[in-house]
């Protein structure tokens, strides 16, 4: 059953029940037509409550739906039963009421919400737009501003707020005397339903009311074009602005159908598919096949060994989770360096609105800076975040184990390194595990959580579940260089290197890649990290592990002390501020130099080739990585890419644009480019070959 009936005490109270969030399935859509139909027809009724059982309201359409055909009823259908209901209907929302779950609690004629809830219509997130009358009622509720903004942005507004603008009509808070204890929901919600009848003779429906304020001319242009930057690529933040637009233009019930005709088309969208695709491979990541369930351990106490911008950061991303931190260093001068690196992270978070001032303070003492190992005793995970070098590592290790329980799990924040050395050389090799984190590590969500050969996989699971309450995605992976992210972003920065010397410039190598949607073009990325710290990696590798020939102009810049941005420059001019001033005049000599020195032929370089030859490097490399089971799924290397490569996440990452554009074409692409450029770097990888033929990557199950 997943909508019940009950009347209390003259209310019918309709309640849906489908775990885990409320998904508004056929069955969910089915019971609560039904639920409003017997209500209308009750004479023990006088009015209707919809709430949910669980930990929140209706979290939105069923997404795993939007793959298959479309079964009645529709949520068009469930909306318009809710509004046309003779007797008052009022949605109670506690946890969440988002998408759908928006659009049927504004087709109700009251909404209160308990404190704390989340109220949005996130479907752009999605690649969509509502697509059941909540581009239509949102601004007349809230007008067409507020509306816009939320509906573009895909967010997700608090109770507080939702009241305020009027989205909702109520809040249930706590009980005035006993002020952390909430109060009956159901209770205060039955009260309100049983005055709303005697209140409001005729019914509010949001269909036939009018918008509140007056539209100023040119407003939507003005949203297309800031949307246009700010969600660059995106065609249903676009679609959503014309919906909005309709509704100050057009009688509702023809807006509607221009809503729905919208949403129709962008459903069956490739971007739609690739956000989908995106929206589980993120929930599925970080789960692993075992056995029997591990037990986890409870993490209480962590420390981070480094106070640099690495070690800062993760101690933010903790103790912004709540976790006490010891901040250890080896010098008071580094400390202190450190200690001022979190005060700027916390006021920029303040001043950008992430954090309150309580917050930053709270997160703030919870950091206890150190240099003394001793106090390693008690903690239960230490994150070791020092210079990348194995030697380095394996003292700190050694110091770690001199000092730390016998049973603290103990991870190394290495971002290439053979962490199976580390394991090996440590007492207790089953808790030493990697977590790669992404700089800013207190923002960025991706962390690689790297399996060592010996780790035991209730350390895998505890660094798995602690990694969930610092609100980060977690992917699984396997030990090898660079691991899954930056072994796949050493092929993508080769075909850039080789593009140089074939005759591409940085500006065209740049755009080409922006344009196609990375966040960032890769040469500008690479004096963004500063060009030092792959050149450093490079030297850990051996000189047959890479095309020596794509890093030598990278490698001359940084001799001659041109690091990239720090620097002013790199591939680039950067003023003091760090502000991109252009091409470097003399950077485009030295690349015609050492292509000439290599005896490279200057040619015309098409965009597409820059494309495809950087974007298939890294598909190829991550089916290699696939190939040889550092990574599980194709899935889990697209959220590595979308969350912490700047890979546009409208393409649903590396592997699922190519799954997208045909498996099979891109393993004839890439037979032609090992013809054109040999095997050593193009040679296919069997999952692709294997995925040409069945049109999919491999599912692993
Ligand atoms: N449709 C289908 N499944 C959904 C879903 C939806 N709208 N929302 C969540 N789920 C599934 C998740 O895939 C997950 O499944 P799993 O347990 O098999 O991995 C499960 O519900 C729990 O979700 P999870 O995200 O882990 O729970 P949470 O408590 O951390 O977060 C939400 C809850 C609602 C904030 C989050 O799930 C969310 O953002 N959902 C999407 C909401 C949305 O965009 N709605 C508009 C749809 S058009």
């Amino acid at each position: 059953m997943t909508a019940e009936y009950q009347v209390i005490e003259g209310v019918a109270v309709v309640t849906v029940d489908n775990p885990p969030v409320n998904a508004i399935s056929q069955t969910v859509r089915d019971g609560i037509i039904k639920g409003i139909d017997r209500a209308s027809a009750d004479p023990e009724a006088q009015s209707v409550l919809l709430r949910c059982e669980g930990k929140t309201f209706m979290a939105g359409a069923d997404i795993s739906e939007f793959d298959k055909p479309a079964l009645a009823p529709s949520l068009p259908d469930v909306v318009n039963c809710i509004e046309a209901c003779p007797k008052p209907v009022v949605a109670l929302i506690h946890g969440y009421a988002l998408g759908g779950g928006l659009e049927i609690a504004m087709a109700c004629h009251y909404r209160i919400a308990q404190e704390g809830a989340k109220l949005g219509l996130t479907e752009t997130n999605l690649g969509l737009i509502p697509g059941a009358g909540g581009t239509q009622r949102l601004p007349r509720l809230v007008g067409v501003s507020k509306a816009l903004d939320m509906i573009t942005g895909g967010k997700i507004i608090s109770s507080e707020e939702a009241l305020e603008s009027k989205l909702v009509d109520k809040l249930i808070g706590h009980l005035p005397e006993k002020s952390d204890e909430p109060q009956n929901m159901l209770k205060v919600a039955l009260n309100y339903c049983q005055k709303v009848p005697q209140q409001t003779p005729v019914l509010r429906r949001l269909s036939q009311a009018p918008m509140p304020h007056q539209v100023a001319e040119g407003v939507f242009d003005e949203w297309r074009t800031k949307m246009h930057k700010r969600k660059r690529n995106l065609n249903a933040v676009q679609s959503a602005i014309d919906a909005v637009e309709a509704s100050t233009k057009q009688p509702f019930d023809e807006a509607i159908k221009l809503e729905r005709n919208l949403f129709m088309l962008l459903r069956e969208s490739q971007q739609a598919k690739a956000l989908r695709h995106i929206f589980f491979a993120e929930k599925k990541a970080g789960q692993f096949n075992t056995k029997s369930v591990p037990s986890t351990q409870k993490i209480q106490k962590v420390a981070v060994i480094g106070a640099g911008t690495m070690g800062t950061g993760i101690a933010m991303a903790f103790s912004n989770a709540g976790y006490p931190v010891l901040l250890l260093e080896k010098s008071h001068v580094a400390l202190e360096q450190g200690i001022t690196r979190i005060e700027k992270m916390l006021a920029s978070s303040i001043k950008r609105e992430k954090i309150t001032a309580a917050q930053a303070d709270k997160s703030r003492n919870l950091i206890t800076p150190t240099t003394d190992y001793q106090s390693l005793q008690d903690v239960d995970m230490v994150i070791e975040a020092v210079f990348e070098d194995l030697e380095v590592k394996s003292q700190v290790f050694a110091q770690i184990h001199e000092h730390c329980r016998s049973d603290a799990i103990i991870a190394s924040n290495t971002s290439y390194l053979d962490i199976n050395v580390l394991a090996m050389g440590s007492p207790y090799p089953e808790n030493i595990i990697g977590m790669h984190f992404f700089s800013p590590a207190n923002i960025m969500k991706l962390v690689e959580v790297i399996r060592t050969d010996y780790c035991s996989e209730a350390t895998l699971t505890t660094a798995i579940k602690v990694l969930k309450h610092l609100n980060k995605v977690s992917v699984i992976s396997g030990v090898c260089h660079g691991f899954i992210g930056n072994r796949m972003y050493q092929s993508y920065q080769r075909e850039v290197g080789l593009l140089l010397l074939e005759g591409a410039s940085p500006k065209q190598i740049d755009q080409a890649l922006y344009n196609f949607g990375m966040a960032m073009g890769p040469l500008s990325v690479a004096d963004m990290s500063g060009l030092d710290i792959s050149y450093m990696m490079r030297k850990s590798l051996n000189k047959e592990d890479y095309d020596s020939r794509a890093f030598l102009v990278h490698d001359r810049l940084v001799e001659s002390n041109r690091k990239g941005r720090k620097t002013h420059s790199g591939f680039y001019k950067y003023d003091e501020n760090g502000k991109k001033l252009g091409t470097d005049p003399s950077v485009l000599q030295l690349i015609a130099a050492t292509a000439s020195e290599l005896g490279f032929q200057p040619r015309e370089v098409k965009d597409n080739e820059i494309i495809d030859r950087c974007i298939l490097a890294l598909v190829n490399e991550g089916a290699h990585i696939l190939d040889e089971g550092i990574a599980a799924s194709a899935s889990d290397i697209d959220v590595v890419y979308v969350n912490g490569y700047g890979f546009p996440r409208h393409l649903g990452g590396p592997m699922h644009y190519a799954q997208a554009s045909g498996l099979d074409h891109v393993a004839k692409t890439i037979d032609q480019f090992s013809s054109s450029y040999g095997d050593r770097w193009w040679k296919s990888a069997a999952s692709l070959r294997a995925g040409s033929q069945n049109g999919k990557w491999e599912e692993v199950v």
